[in-house]
């Protein structure tokens, strides 16, 4: 289904496409991919919506938050905002000092995304797709993406992504929901649990940029091999959770990297991926102007996310993995959230 939810600046129509399965609900904007709900069961079978949105296209559209969106063609900061590739080196769009955030402003999550509704193993789903031209932003190569959403019946939200390019470009893409399992936007996720297959941390100076160095989790408050609130020792880290954490048995294949959840609601979500690591960030920046979808104003800490992808500043540091895309690769990823009580 699908129904008109606004409009962009070029006045073309902008889309939220719903699919359900069983007791689950997925919205989804054609601007930037971007869920916009999303509604699973908790224990006492209520249902609750466990996403931070928007209700108007123009904030998404103004949005530093990047609620739900698709973001690419390389998520997070590049440094300087410039890379070298193939000897070339590139310019991109500085728009955090001089660093690049999320791509700067034609990041494939301010666009108008192309949308097919499909059923997949008898599953509803959502498929999006949206090309970028050689040069666009900076980056090379002319280049289609497809970022693809099935909702399965046991409550797995299941996010395919593949890219090409006819040129070697760079690409990191993920989605950037922001989690709160309560389903009561007034409080914060602080006292949500989290665990993490994760052994490394990825050091950061204070503009957020990597030093180069990827340093043990052991003793600190990126240790969450165990359970840990998110509150618990958050004051230990300057700004909250804003953090690149590696997981320790990465093999490139999908597999389980943890488990999200909220005793209040009982709701569980298991995060999978096929991607090194994740962006731990605990919605430090969240202010009051954020309104949330139900008309309350957004709080500091009142969504968290799992941004999985490779690590920031890839490009610029030879000690990480790289996230060139060679004009005869394919790019492909999946990253699943899974749904359940307790
Ligand atoms: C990413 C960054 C954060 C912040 C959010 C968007 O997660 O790491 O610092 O910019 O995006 O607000």
């Amino acid at each position: 289904m699908k129904e008109l939810f606004g409009k962009m600046k070029n006045g073309d129509d902008i889309y939220k496409y719903s699919i359900e399965n069983g007791e689950y609900s997925l919205n989804v904007l054609t601007l930037g991919a971007t869920i916009q709900s999303l509604k699973v069961p908790n224990s006492k079978g209520e249902i609750v919506d466990v996403v931070l949105g928007y209700k108007t296209a123009e904030e998404y559209l103004n949005c530093s938050t990047y609620y739900g969106m698709c973001v690419g063609r390389v998520a997070n900061r590049i440094k300087g905002a410039k890379f070298t590739l193939n000897n070339v080196e590139y310019k991109i769009e500085n728009n955090e000092g001089e660093n690049s955030l999320h791509s700067g402003y034609s990041s494939f999550c301010f666009k108008n995304w192309k949308s097919q509704e499909l059923l997949i193993n008898d599953n509803p789903a959502l498929k999006f797709s949206v090309k970028s031209y050689d040069g666009e932003g900076g980056f090379p190569g002319n280049v289609e993406v497809t970022c693809t959403y099935i909702l399965t019946k046991d409550g797995q939200v299941v996010i395919n992504y593949e890219g090409i390019t006819d040129k070697d470009t760079i690409m990191n893409l993920t989605n950037h929901s922001y989690f709160n399992l309560g389903g009561d936007y007034q409080k914060t996720i602080l006292d949500h649990k989290l665990q993490l297959d994760s052994d490394k941390y990825v050091e950061v100076d204070e503009t957020a940029i990597p030093t180069g160095n990827i340093l043990s989790t052991k003793k600190t408050a990126f240790d969450f091999n165990v359970f840990h609130t998110l509150g618990e020792r958050i004051n230990q880290i300057p700004g909250g959770y804003d953090h690149t954490v590696c997981f320790s048995r990465y093999t490139g294949q999908l597999s389980k990297v943890g488990d999200f959840r909220c005793d209040r609601s009982k709701i569980n979500m298991e995060i999978l991926t096929t991607m090194p690591s994740l962006q731990l960030y605990s919605g430090n920046f969240i202010s009051q102007n954020d309104i949330n979808k139900d008309g309350s104003k957004g709080i500091k800490n009142g969504g968290v996310c799992f941004e999985t992808q490779f690590l920031p500043d890839s490009p610029n540091h030879d000690n990480f993995q790289s996230i060139e895309l060679k004009s005869d690769e394919k790019y492909q990823h999946t990253t699943i959230y899974k749904f359940s009580t307790y």
